[in-house]
């Protein structure tokens, strides 16, 4: 978690091709990003996430769209350091305590991160965030929880242009999103333009420290 709260920004990615997950993986370190989630949405996420773990050793690899304790287990396996889910379940939180893998949940009400709390998670995913009240919402829902220590890395709508309200915020610990390497742009071999976005988005961030 640590490690996350360093970065700033987790890009969240769909590989279809393990290679090309290595490619992106230095891509991203070498333009100042040292971390990504690669969610289990296609085929070649487990063998993506296995290949960087070989090939990009310092680089922080995750799995996110973490829906089952099939896919907590699997992802385990792969080699992944942390793990992502939209939500929360005791069932999953439960499977990641027994893998030892990192886990962050998704929250968006009160409750649901009263639940996580209570389940040991401080570390919360905010998801969908711009259509859950952006962070507005965040900002209101910190406050009331802030004795419980939770944090939260907002995902689902940031762009450019709202990234630093969420990094503003002191409850935030990273943000997320596809737009730093968009599936297509990663099928089709565009490394030089997800490199540009990457440095854009790190110096964007440099101003927020977590
Ligand atoms: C996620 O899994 O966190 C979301 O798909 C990211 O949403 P975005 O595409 O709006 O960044």
């Amino acid at each position: 978690m640590e490690r996350l709260a360093a970065a700033r920004i987790v890009p969240v990615v769909e590989i279809e091709d393990a290679a090309q997950g290595v490619e992106l993986a230095r891509t991203l370190l070498a333009a100042g990003l040292p971390t990504m989630e690669v969610t289990l949405r296609t085929p070649a996420a487990l063998d993506a996430i296995r290949a960087i773990r070989d090939e990009v050793p310092t680089f922080l690899v995750g799995a996110g769209t973490l829906l089952t304790t099939v896919q907590i287990d699997a992802a385990v396996a792969a080699g992944a350091q942390f793990g992502v889910a939209p939500g929360f379940t005791t069932t999953l939180s439960g499977a990641a305590a027994a893998s030892g893998l990192p886990f962050v949940p998704g929250a968006v009400t009160a409750s649901e991160m009263l639940a996580a709390a209570e389940n040991g998670h401080t570390y919360l995913k905010f998801f969908p965030a711009e259509l859950s009240g952006g962070a507005a919402a965040l900002a209101a829902l910190a406050p009331p929880l802030a004795a419980l220590g939770i944090r939260f890395m907002p995902t689902g709508g940031i762009r450019p242009s709202n990234l630093a309200s969420y990094l503003s915020l002191p409850s935030v610990f990273a943000i997320g999103g596809t737009w730093i390497a968009p599936r297509d742009q990663i099928t089709n071999g565009q490394f030089t333009i997800i490199a540009e976005t990457t440095r854009k988005a790190v110096a964007a961030a440099s101003a927020f420290v977590a």
